[in-house]
């Protein structure tokens, strides 16, 4: 199982190229289910999940076909799908598999989806998605650890009114995937506004749906009889490149951040702007995180989009141990997003959990310790602690960090970073 091994103390100078965004690709993915055309997609982030997904739709004898040159392009085509089920064993390795459930039962009217299980940072329930479904006329059924959703009397969904009690994103993906080969027009109230969604809907339309409202929390769809192929280019990763915002600041370098959209980042620049940090944007594709003037500590509460983003917690977690003072963290979005916390304290940090709230107070001397990954995001926040750690660290599972972050080593070493993945 691989490992990272980092030595800590260096300043990051240089400039990163952002990925496209996992959180957009993986949906633009299922989205090829709507239709019997091909659909080219370009910028997909090369790490695991994207794998799993190309596994799970190839299972579907969906065509997908990563041609050589440039491989961050894929053309997935699903002129029939033999199999409208997606199985546990590739579901369990990869939540986001139940995005698959909206499109199938869009295009065939049913679809067996297992039923994905909780992870590390919660229990992740799917319930909303599968209460909307019945909202728009599908009968649901769990049986066995899997989900099955079918139209009562056969042929398409009719559609209709979907209200999310909670703000769901993969939910919103769902549905709106489902309605866009609807029978009639769906209004979905309560949508998620992440950038993610967004490009999903630009996708959509591209292949020919009616959606309106994108950008708004109210949406409105009117089905249509059949989608065709389209060509869309994926958004950068906002959370990779908040990821080396973080990365520049904690080690007090001077990073540029290219080929992301700061657009995506308002709420993560003013906060990281509040504790100090130096950033400027040279144009409208670039972001420079420099200096190394003393940080101060902030506090945060993560929300939905645009509010400060639950995937940037546990980085700004790790850039609050070096911040002066006592800053408040708190999570709203997942019941138990604070696993990094216990590892980033055996390298030295002062935190205290209560309930939804840790209470960081810094900054204190880290020192180069092994510690263990336990979810995407909390992986990348012990890198971070581990760069500006006194010594040698090791990571353990980076695993979790290779299912979203695209060969995040070399990235950190061509900044300049001493971290290279020992087996
Ligand atoms: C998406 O997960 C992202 N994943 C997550 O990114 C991200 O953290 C999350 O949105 C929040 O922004 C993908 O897009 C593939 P939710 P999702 O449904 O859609 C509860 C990463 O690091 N809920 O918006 O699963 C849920 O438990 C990952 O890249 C229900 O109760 O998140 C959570 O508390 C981690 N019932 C809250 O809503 C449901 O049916 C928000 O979840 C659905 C969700």
């Amino acid at each position: 199982m691989d490992r990272f091994r980092i030595a800590g103390g260096t300043r990051l100078q240089g400039t990163v190229r952002i990925s496209g965004a996992k959180n957009s690709a993986l949906p633009a993915m299922a989205a090829a289910l709507l239709s019997p055309e091909p659909v080219h997609l370009k910028n997909i982030p090369r790490v695991r999940d994207i794998i799993t997904m190309g596994r799970l739709l190839a299972h579907m004898s969906v065509r997908v076909e990563t041609p050589d040159l440039p491989p961050t392009d894929l053309t997935i085509q699903a002129e029939k799908i033999s199999d409208a089920e997606a199985p546990y064993e590739l579901v369990r390795t990869m939540r986001a598999s139940i995005l698959t459930l909206g499109p199938l039962v869009g295009r065939l009217g049913h679809a067996r989806v297992s039923l994905p299980g909780g992870c590390a940072i919660g229990a992740r329930p799917v319930d909303l998605h599968l209460k909307a479904l019945e909202q728009m006329g599908a009968e649901i059924s769990t049986e066995h650890g899997y989900v099955a959703a079918r139209v009562p009397a056969g042929g398409r969904l009719p559609g209709g009114q979907v209200i999310f009690e909670k703000i769901t994103v993969t939910g919103t993906e769902n549905i709106l995937m489902a309605a866009v080969l609807a029978d009639g027009e769906t209004r979905i109230e309560n949508a998620a506004l992440e950038p993610e969604v967004i490009d999903l809907i630009e996708l959509l339309v591209k292949m020919g749906a009616r959606i309106e409202g994108g950008g708004t929390s109210s949406l409105r769809v009117q089905g249509v009889q059949k989608l065709c192929g389209a060509t869309h280019s994926i958004i950068p990763d906002r959370i990779e490149a908040g990821t080396f915002l973080v990365a520049g600041a904690i080690t007090g370098g001077a990073v540029e951040v290219a080929e992301c959209l700061p657009q995506h980042l308002v709420s993560l620049i003013a906060k990281l702007r509040e504790t100090g940090v130096n950033i400027e944007q040279p144009n409208d594709h670039t972001l420079r995180v420099c200096g190394s003037r003393k940080l101060i500590a902030a506090d945060v509460r993560t929300e939905e989009y645009p509010g400060f983003p639950t995937d940037m917690q546990a980085q700004f977690m790790a850039l609050a141990t070096q911040a002066d003072g006592a800053s408040v963290i708190t999570e709203t979005i997942f019941e138990n997003r604070f696993l990094h916390a216990s590892e980033m304290m055996r390298m030295g940090a002062s935190i205290s959990i209560d309930g939804r709230k840790a209470i960081v107070r810094g900054p204190t001397r880290l020192q180069g310790s092994s510690v263990i990954a336990s979810d995407l995001r909390a992986s990348a926040s012990l890198v971070l602690a581990a760069l500006v750690a006194q010594g040698m660290s090791y990571v353990d599972r980076v695993y979790h960090i290779d299912r979203g972050y695209e060969r995040i080593e070399e990235k950190l070493s061509r900044l300049g970073a001493h971290i290279e993945r020992v087996s």
